[in-house]
């Protein structure tokens, strides 16, 4: 008789994660490159005891109905505003998420997005692969210094807080705001000041969003947000696109009401918001942050052994049920 627990792995990730489960499942993965369609997945998962899965798939009551065997699932990410929790912690079920292995990697995206927006480095290098090589000029292309400018850090989790430690080689004053507890490593070892979220907008002149998407922080960038940030502040996002109101972000974006932004996550990911591409001050790259292949690797193993540690009935080393 086969004792081997099956498992759906909803899209392929990397080698090192779907050999530790191959060692002891009988494992089905997907193999097209793209997120699975709900009637796929639910007949997939009809007789899956885990899934390992991504972001784009929705685990909820529907999800689990699907899946009458299920004894665990596995998120390939850190955030899981595509799981409902309480709904699973409801049936007895364990659910899981990547923290840690992938704070480096977006942390540096942010960076990344941050300087390109500051120093116009996609704007002109679209200019100079258009044929136009303008060269040097002393008004020419002026951006922002990033050294010594405050920082908003937006969510001060993981992440926020490891590019708040990257900006002490750039002499920034940080600041922050949200978050449920107070968060020594930011207020003691980097003396980054909480604000208010006005005092925030007003007084940081680049904001970077690390906060998890929930009903506080949806569209928490709103027209009015927008409005009371500096004209030369820049807006970075790698968290969860619906924390701006995108339409709102375009129209500010336009009129010159903040300089500029960089966004690797979408509202209505992965189509973006009308008008948001033909902007020249905005930078936008499609989910990246975490792609990095140690990062990736990271995830795959992470959430394999959440998926293995459910499957034999242990709590999953970084287990979301409360
Ligand atoms: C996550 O992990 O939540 C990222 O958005 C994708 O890696």
């Amino acid at each position: 008789m086969n004792q081997r627990p099956r498992v759906v792995v909803t899209r392929m990730i990397p080698e090192p994660g779907l050999s530790l489960l191959r060692d002891v499942c009988d494992l089905w993965v997907n193999p097209e490159d793209r997120p699975l369609t709900q009637d796929e997945l639910f007949s997939r998962i009809a007789t899956a005891e885990g899934v390992l899965g991504q972001l784009t798939d929705r685990i909820d009551a529907g999800f689990f109905e699907a899946a009458p065997k299920l004894r665990g699932y596995a998120n390939y990410a850190v955030g899981f505003d595509n799981i409902d929790v309480p709904e699973a912690t409801r049936r007895g079920l364990p659910v899981s998420n990547t923290p840690d292995v992938l704070t480096t990697a977006t942390a540096e995206m942010a960076w990344a997005l941050l300087f390109a927006v500051a120093r116009r480095v996609v704007e002109t290098d679209a200019l100079l692969r258009s044929g136009v090589c303008p060269g040097w000029g002393p008004l020419k292309f002026l951006g922002q210094e990033v050294t010594g400018k405050t920082l908003g850090i937006f969510g001060p989790g993981r992440i926020g807080t490891a590019m708040a430690r990257m900006s002490r080689g750039f002499a920034m004053p940080v600041v922050f705001c949200g978050g449920r507890k107070p968060n020594q490593a930011l207020e003691r070892e980097l003396g980054a000041t909480r604000l208010d979220f006005d005092a925030f907008l007003r007084t940081a002149d680049f904001i970077s969003i690390h906060a998890p998407l929930n009903d506080q922080t949806r569209h928490a960038f709103d027209a009015d947000a927008l409005a009371r940030m500096k004209p030369t502040a820049i807006l970075i996002n790698t968290g969860r696109g619906p924390v701006i109101d995108e339409a709102a972000l375009v129209g500010a974006l336009r009129e010159g009401r903040i300089a500029g932004a960089g966004l690797d996550v979408y509202e209505f990911e992965p189509r973006l918001a009308e008008g948001l591409a033909a902007l020249p001050n905005v930078v936008l790259t499609p989910h990246i942050g975490s792609a990095t292949s140690t990062a990736r690797e990271g995830m795959a193993v992470l959430a394999a052994k959440n998926l293995l540690a459910m499957l034999a009935g242990q709590t999953p080393p970084t287990c979301l049920n409360p």
